[in-house]
């Protein structure tokens, strides 16, 4: 008897909630004793039958902050807002912990865990009586991690970033210092002996200075832009410093939002369609995204079922300028950034170009033509007109030829001195040709770097392999590798680099990265040795080995003789298992079965 149960069966509500999923498993009219078991462990901590079980939306709240995960620390203070949001238009918020991910500190590298915190979260939202959740974001995976998740499972969802930190700035300069982008400037000063370990430490914290993500254009602004074009976020919530009042405000905002996102059954899948998904490439351009965006975007399409790929990257996206003055491809930060006027001034300008679907749906409902029509930025230094960028042609070149099947170029970090040395001096201005040094992970290169006998001059180009998906589980962010002192103290920073695994996002290395496939999936990089020439050539987009096709073929048959390229043991079940079980990075580096489960638990 549903009177036994603690529930009132002259309870209205209840006949206005069978279109909650939540009503599966407190309002259970076949299965009284069930939803009794189902709502007593909920009522233990003090919720009413009234607020579990009269109709009103669960809502999750997807914590990802917690002491192992820095960037996303401050959710924990946040969620509270998000909760009073959720609260205050008639929801329940129930928050629960996710996998963390923490970029600078994981070890072997955090990529290994965007598909684990994407398993995690896929098992809690399709399992738990929740009919819409609050993704808390920030730190570069946690974004793409739970966008896959929603993707997958396909109820109401909507991103909140814990938003970028404060500008930094070194004790006695004015100059900014950006997280990430500090790393590569301390770690060159290093190398060629200008500064101690004591200026190290003291160099790149300075980059740090409050809560909050990268205060860069890194992996992480760049990734909550594009949640925020894809439209899975409020407009103009990506760019607020977590710091700011603004921030504790958007979170209640989003609390709010997604109990009217559950009521109106608006699901990832309706906001992220095809031109959600354009949309977000040209955003990347034109704020200088990270190398890891097409990775993550593309792996987030496949889990919604939207066709998505690196062609697509570069008709789209190539040829959109750079508007956004913010490091590492300019010279600001993005508390600059978010004060004139983030995402939506950006997306304003491209609006007016034609170059966003004006009519995609977004979280709140509205179109993105609603959403930013009209909100031109003040500060034109730190977000340019359309008409005078910053660069033209921000996208990424998608590569192909003899060495790898696919890789991507972000051109615009191309330094002066680097087309100088490189491209004009050259009878063709868009190819070189040079000759490779081998790396085989890491390690190998430190080792060897500095070593007189490895032969390296200014017109070598460095060759990560060995890095990749399978070869270093998560593909390792190694392609920007710096040059050997003798060639810093001369003041040659860009040797050019091609590479099986990733690039920071904060890097301005004018490198070839994300190569698939990686050497130790059978990739052609498996067969490159010092010494070998490379041609690159941009317009075309071919990378290709100038070594004979025989002399490749008795390399490949030598290497099949040893078995393979030779990869270290996995550390870990999970290490066993992602390299097992994964795709490489130019589909986006996904489970090979997850994206055959779609929209799992929709109502
Ligand atoms: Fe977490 Fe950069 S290390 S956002
Ligand atoms: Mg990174």
């Amino acid at each position: 008897k549903l009177s036994e149960v603690g529930l009132n069966p002259g309870d209205d509500a209840r006949s206005t909630s069978p279109n909650l999923r939540s009503a599966r498993w407190f309002n259970d009219h076949r299965n009284p004793e069930m939803s009794a078991l189902y709502a007593e462990r909920y009522l233990n901590y003090g919720l009413t039958e009234e607020e579990l079980m009269s109709g009103k939306p669960i809502v999750g709240i997807a914590q990802s902050g917690s002491d192992l995960a820095p960037c996303n620390r401050h959710h924990l203070t946040l969620a509270k807002r998000v909760r009073e949001g959720i609260r205050s238009a008639g929801g329940i918020a129930f928050e629960f912990p996710t996998h963390p991910i923490q970029e600078s500190s994981r070890r072997p590298t955090a990529t290994l865990d965007r598909n684990l915190a994407y398993l995690g979260l896929v098992e809690l939202l399709f399992a738990y009586p929740l009919d819409g959740v609050v993704l808390l974001t920030g730190c570069d995976k946690t974004t793409p991690a739970f966008l896959m998740a929603a993707a997958t499972v396909n109820i109401p969802a909507i991103c909140l970033n814990v938003g970028p930190m404060l500008n930094g700035r070194l004790k006695g300069s004015a100059e900014r210092m950006g997280s990430g982008t500090v790393l590569w400037k301390a770690r060159d000063l290093h190398a060629a002996g200008e500064i101690d370990d004591d200026k190290l430490v003291e160099m790149i914290s300075s980059g740090s200075p409050s809560v909050g993500h990268c205060n860069t254009m890194g992996t992480a602004s760049t990734m909550n832009a594009l949640a925020e074009a894809l439209g899975m976020a409020l407009p103009g919530s990506a760019a607020i410093p977590a710091a700011y009042r603004e921030r504790a405000q958007v979170a209640y905002k989003t609390g709010r939002q997604i109990v009217e996102m559950v009521h109106a059954d608006r699901k990832p899948s309706d906001i992220m369609t095809r031109e959600a998904f354009e949309n977000a490439i040209v955003v990347n351009s034109a704020i200088g995204g990270s190398t890891n965006a097409p990775i993550h975007l593309n792996a987030i399409a496949k889990h919604i079922g939207v066709r998505l790929d690196l062609d697509d990257w570069d008709r789209i996206g190539f040829e959109i300028p750079l508007l956004v003055n913010v490091q590492p491809a300019g010279e600001m930060l993005c508390e600059e950034y978010y004060k004139a006027g983030g995402l939506p001034a950006v997306m304003a300008e491209l609006l007016d170009q034609g170059k966003l679907h004006a009519q995609a749906l977004t979280c709140n409902g509205r179109t993105v033509k609603d959403n930013v029509s009209g909100q031109h930025s003040w500060d034109r230094q730190t977000i340019k007109a359309y008409s005078e960028p910053l660069k033209t042609c921000a996208g990424f070149l998608h590569m192909t030829g003899t060495l790898f099947d696919s890789a991507i170029m972000k051109t615009s970090v191309i330094s002066d001195e680097f087309r100088k040395e490189f491209l004009e001096d050259s009878h063709d201005p868009n190819a070189f040709e040079c000759q490779a040094v081998v790396f085989d992970g890491r390690e190998d290169f430190i080792r060897r770097i500095n070593d007189p006998n490895t032969a390296i001059d200014k017109r070598t180009i460095l060759v990560m392999r060995g890095a990749g998906p399978i070869g270093y589980p998560g593909a390792a962010e190694v392609v920007n590798m710096h040059a050997p002192g003798h060639l810093l103290k001369q003041g040659v920073h860009s040797l050019p680099c091609i590479g099986d695994g990733r690039q920071s996002g904060t890097s301005g290395s004018p490198s070839i990265l994300n190569a698939s496939p990686e050497a130790a999936a059978g990739g052609n990089l498996a067969l490159l040795r010092d010494g070998d020439r490379l041609r690159v050539d941009l317009n075309q987009r071919k990378v290709n080995i100038l070594v004979s096709e025989d002399e490749l073929k008795s390399r490949r048959d030598e290497l099949e003789a040893q078995g393979g390229y030779a990869v270290p043991e996995s550390q870990t079940p999970w290490q066993d298992i992602f390299r097992r079980e994964t795709g490489q990075l130019n589909e986006g580096m996904v489970l090979n079965c997850a994206p055959k489960y779609q929209r799992v638990a929709q109502r």
